[in-house]
């Protein structure tokens, strides 16, 4: 397959400097990624990656090593930097009771206590001189960083490091701390969220929004993931400015990932809206396909889940009882994004190779696209919605600010031009008064321009309303 043709140049340079032939990176997947599918997709000319967050040093290794064997080509290596557990007897008993009554009907006895079942590698000085020792092409890093010395160590031995970051905020502090690339990961993406601080407010930004958000914002390149399944996405992220795009749930369904059958069953039958964001599975945000253990965490009453990972610890027991029993997906961490209903399943290869061409006939289609500044379409810009400041209202300002009002909630933001709408960012919302109207705004991510109205979307790319324009 040549060279995904009219890609725009933050991309070309972003897959020169990785040795790629396409702007695809396959997510690094702790527990479904392995040295197969790693080494299929970076075959194809993508970028393969091993997830060895939960991995001793000596498993690690040893898939490194398997790695290494099948392919001589880049990859990358993606470990955990998330704050170790806060110990809490208090919270972790509660969560222990609550999920009591399921253990007892599973006839398994509930745990007395929680382990701590992975080890932040902000503290694990092995796993620090693992990476160090095993000089991927790529390291890549969740849930936070680790400090500006060690990333410059990783740079003199030529290793191109990568941070997951969810928000403007997090970006700025990867970017200070001397990473080379962000992956900017929208709500819509499957698995853990890569909040730093998972206590700390989450504007849950949609991926197009976040994109837009950090193009402009960041001298470094931006690799968009969360709900990209095909290629004609990869080119919707491109268009945004996006130096690649990076697609996990995609690459679950394919034969080589280590998803075992019941896995491969509930993302087969997975519909549109199947997934959920939840902490009930692990204790940090993620999301996954709703089951008995994530419709238990949200449900009323239900205790705070422990700490990240001993929540995880407790999860892990369960599903293991349930699986015993023959049930391998009411308590599973079946993790996986928005576009779960979209996957489809193909060898890992041949995945990357059709998301290539469709990405190459996108862009011929649509021309290369190009990443557009804010201020340049005046023609967005206007009143959207009522003249009644107490009634839903949007007013799109040239400079980029957002103010208006969701009949309840005053709300201030940003927004920016998509090729076909706007996106939405920073939307914060003050109470204001509730004359029993619906909070529909609120959770604005995106809009579309349609017949002079303005289409709006929340983050997970559901249709939560539409405004006219008043202008
Ligand atoms: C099964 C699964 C496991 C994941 N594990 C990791 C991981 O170990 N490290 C990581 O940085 N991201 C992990 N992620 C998140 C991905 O890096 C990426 O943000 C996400 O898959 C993109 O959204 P998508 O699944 O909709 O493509 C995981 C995602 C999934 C679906």
């Amino acid at each position: 397959m040549p060279e995904t043709a009219n890609a725009p140049q933050p991309s070309r340079t972003l897959a020169a400097r990785l040795g790629l032939r396409h702007p695809i990176l396959q997510a690094p997947m702790a527990g479904v990624s392995n040295p197969r599918l790693a080494a299929a997709v970076t075959e194809a000319g993508g970028l393969g990656a091993l997830g060895i967050g939960a991995n001793t040093a000596d498993e690690a290794r040893e898939a490194i090593a398997e790695l290494r064997t099948r392919t001589s080509g880049p990859f990358a290596l993606n470990v955990f930097c998330h704050r170790p557990a806060i110990r809490d007897s208090a919270r972790e008993a509660a969560w222990i009771e609550t999920l009591a009554p399921e253990f007892a009907a599973l006839s398994a006895p509930a745990p007395t206590a929680l382990r701590e079942i992975y080890t932040s590698f902000l503290v694990d000085p092995e796993q620090q001189s693992l990476l160090l020792e095993a000089r991927p092409p790529v390291a890549s890093f969740h849930f936070g960083l680790p400090d500006p010395e060690y990333l410059a160590a990783l740079r003199r031995a030529g290793v191109f490091t990568i941070a997951s970051v969810t928000s403007a905020a997090e970006a700025s502090l990867a970017e200070a701390a001397g990473v080379d690339a962000l992956v900017a990961q929208g709500v819509e993406a499957g698995g853990h969220r890569g909040v730093f601080d998972p206590d700390g407010a989450d504007p849950r930004l949609g991926v197009d929004a976040l994109v837009a958000a950090l193009v402009p914002a960041t001298e470094l390149p931006v690799i968009a993931a969360g709900g990209i399944m095909s290629g004609d996405d990869i080119h919707r992220v491109l268009a945004l400015g996006a130096a690649a795009a990076q697609l996990g749930t995609a690459f679950v369904a394919s034969p080589e990932s280590s998803a075992d059958q019941d896995y491969r069953t509930t993302l087969r039958t997975a519909g549109a809206g199947a997934t959920e964001l939840t902490t009930a599975i692990s204790g940090r945000p993620a999301r996954g396909v709703t089951n008995r253990l994530i419709e238990l965490g949200r449900a009323a009453g239900s205790a705070r889940p422990a700490d990240y990972p001993l929540a995880y610890d407790a999860g892990k027991q369960l599903h293991a009882a349930a699986r015993a029993l023959g049930d391998g997906r009411s308590y599973a961490a079946h993790w996986a994004g928005t576009g779960v209903h979209r996957a489809r399943e193909l060898p890992a290869g041949e995945l990357v190779e059709l998301l290539a061409r469709e990405l190459a006939d996108a862009a011929a289609e649509g021309g290369a696209p190009a990443a557009e500044k804010l201020g340049e379409h005046p023609d967005v810009t206007g009143r959207w919605g009522s003249r009644e400041d107490r009634d839903p209202h949007l007013e799109l300002a040239a400079d980029g600010a957002l103010t208006g009002s969701d009949g309840c909630n005053r709300l201030m933001g940003r927004w920016m031009r998509l090729p076909n709408g706007v996106a939405f960012e920073r939307v914060a919302a003050t109470r204001m008064i509730c004359p029993g109207t619906d909070t529909w705004l609120a959770g604005l991510a995106s809009g579309k321009l349609q017949d002079g109205r303005l289409i709006v979307f929340d983050a997970a790319g559901n249709r939560i309303g539409e405004l006219p324009s008043l202008d």
